[in-house]
């Protein structure tokens, strides 16, 4: 009788580790980080600086450090290599910057009717395999929608359709970006170097407006490096991870799903906006401190502090029932979305998303695009770092949902529960393996150790 006890009770276990252990690896996985980065960093908001001087010291003129000085920097020019000193995020403020900044802006500044029609036909092409059908049945979304930016962005960029050779490269280095920056594989440094050998190739190529345009006095690697973190990185990785996250959201409110399909764009956007509230595509974005930042009653922080903005915790701050997914928040005649907490584009103040105006707009004709041809059901794990990629369910419109529909669901549920597990201990091993080794090449330091002294020596 014990023996069988014993098996019951550890079948009980088993069977109920996708249900406790995640959560268990991923706060030892925020321990084992803080253990080798250094517990170095200011939460805001936190015990120093609440809530309500959240924007506040985000938007002070000393909060403007980006890179030099955070150990958490070694981390993310890790993840974001080759060339992080090029990418626009972690430029430090200065002639460099600005010139990037500037390039970027134009490059973005397309008609809104242009950038519909070029989202329109890159997400059409997107909804087609390599044999011209079209999708259907269980997806990734995150995968689905990363050929559609990498096209667009590649379009925006060199004025003319993308080849699918360079496509393959564009999400080759997109993908190995966010899945590590996931800790769910190691990075592959081969695939970004092949989209890199190919940008230098094809700079002669580039849109002559975008040639004249790019920062002046860079080598023709620096120019590669530039457009590949702002353009065939960040751009790529944060619209798909973006129009997953809505898409996903849609699938698990099918009553949203109809309303939205309804054609009301209005709608759609306080869906956009409501989906970027509760899964903001920055966890946190860091700052270090170029100066004092005084509190008042003689509290201040200091310079050289490295102030990590958290997103999520902002984002829930001051809403009702803040978990809950309701799109009505932002409907009109409730509070003005300038006075909510509501940031997923970054700070006007403080170096802006340069997409801010752009990116909803292409993730609208996305969305809207992807309904008029799909029914979309999910029922695995919606968490705000997505890392399984979104899976969903496709039926054609109009087509028939049997029963083999509610069984492919209930086995979606049963999957995501254990590759879920797994992958949380993947993270963890893969996670631990990366923050020490961006420690030992400590990409960031060493790069402005050798400015420093460049400088000195000259
Ligand atoms: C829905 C999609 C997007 C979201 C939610 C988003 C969000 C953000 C946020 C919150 C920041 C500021 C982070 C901070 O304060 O450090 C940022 C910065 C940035 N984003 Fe986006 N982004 C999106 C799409 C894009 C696209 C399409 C591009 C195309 C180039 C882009 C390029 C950048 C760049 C270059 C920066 C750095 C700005 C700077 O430091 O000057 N983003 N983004």
């Amino acid at each position: 009788m014990w023996a069988t006890a014993g098996w019951a009770a550890a079948a009980l276990v088993v069977v109920s580790l996708p249900r406790w252990l995640p959560g268990r690896v991923v706060a030892l996985r925020g321990w084992v980080f803080t253990r080798i980065n250094g517990d170095e960093s200011i939460p805001v908001p936190g015990d120093l600086v609440g809530v309500d001087r959240f924007r506040e010291v985000y938007s002070h003129p000393a909060a403007s450090g980006r890179s030099r000085g955070a150990a958490l920097s070694d981390l993310f020019w890790y993840w974001l290599s080759p060339g992080p000193e090029m990418h626009q995020e972690h430029l430090e403020e200065g002639e460099r910057y600005d010139a990037v900044a500037l390039a970027t802006r134009r490059i973005l500044s397309v008609p809104r009717a242009r950038a519909e029609e070029l989202t329109r036909r890159c997400v059409t092409r997107a909804l087609r395999d390599g044999q011209g059908r079209d999708r259907r049945g269980v997806v990734r979304l995150r995968d689905l929608t990363m050929p559609a930016w990498a096209e667009f962005s590649y379009e925006l960029v060199f004025g003319e359709e993308c080849p699918p050779y360079a496509r393959d490269l564009i999400v080759g280095n997109a993908d190995d970006v966010v899945t590590s920056l996931k800790c769910c594989g190691l990075r592959h440094m081969d695939r970004r170097d092949r989209l890199t050998a190919y940008l230098v190739e094809s700079l002669p190529r580039l849109r002559d407006d975008v040639r004249r345009e790019l920062p002046p006095g860079l080598t023709d690697r620096e120019r590669a490096l530039y457009l590949q973190g702002a353009f065939f990185n960040t751009a790529v990785v944060q619209m798909s991870e973006a129009t997953a996250h809505v898409l996903m959201a849609l699938a698990q409110h099918p009553e949203v799903q109809d309303r939205a399909r309804g054609g009301d764009d209005r709608y759609l956007d306080q869906v956009i906006s409501e989906t970027l509230r509760l899964y903001p595509l920055f966890g946190i974005a860091h700052r270090i401190t170029t100066g004092e930042i005084p509190l008042g009653e003689g509290a201040a922080i200091p310079a050289g502090s490295v102030l990590c903005f958290d997103y999520p915790s902002f984002h829930r701050a001051g809403f009702p029932d803040p978990e809950r997914f309701d799109p009505g928040r932002f409907a009109p005649g409730h509070t003005p979305v300038r006075e909510l907490n509501h940031i997923p584009f970054g700070m006007p103040a403080n170096r802006p998303c340069p997409a801010w105006r752009l990116a909803p707009l292409m993730m609208r004709v996305a969305v809207r695009e992807i309904l008029g041809a799909y029914r979309l059901d999910s029922t695995a794990a919606h968490t705000r770092s997505l890392p399984n990629r979104g899976p969903c369910l496709l039926t054609p419109l109009g087509a028939p949902r049997g029963p083999g529909h509610r069984m492919t669901l209930l086995f979606m549920r049963f999957r995501d529960d254990w590759e879920n597990l797994w992958r949380s201990l993947v993270q963890l091993v893969l996670g631990t393996y990366m923050v020490w080794d961006a420690r030992r090449l400590r990409l960031c330091e060493r790069h402005f150790a050798d400015l420093s002294g460049d400088a000195i020596r000259s």
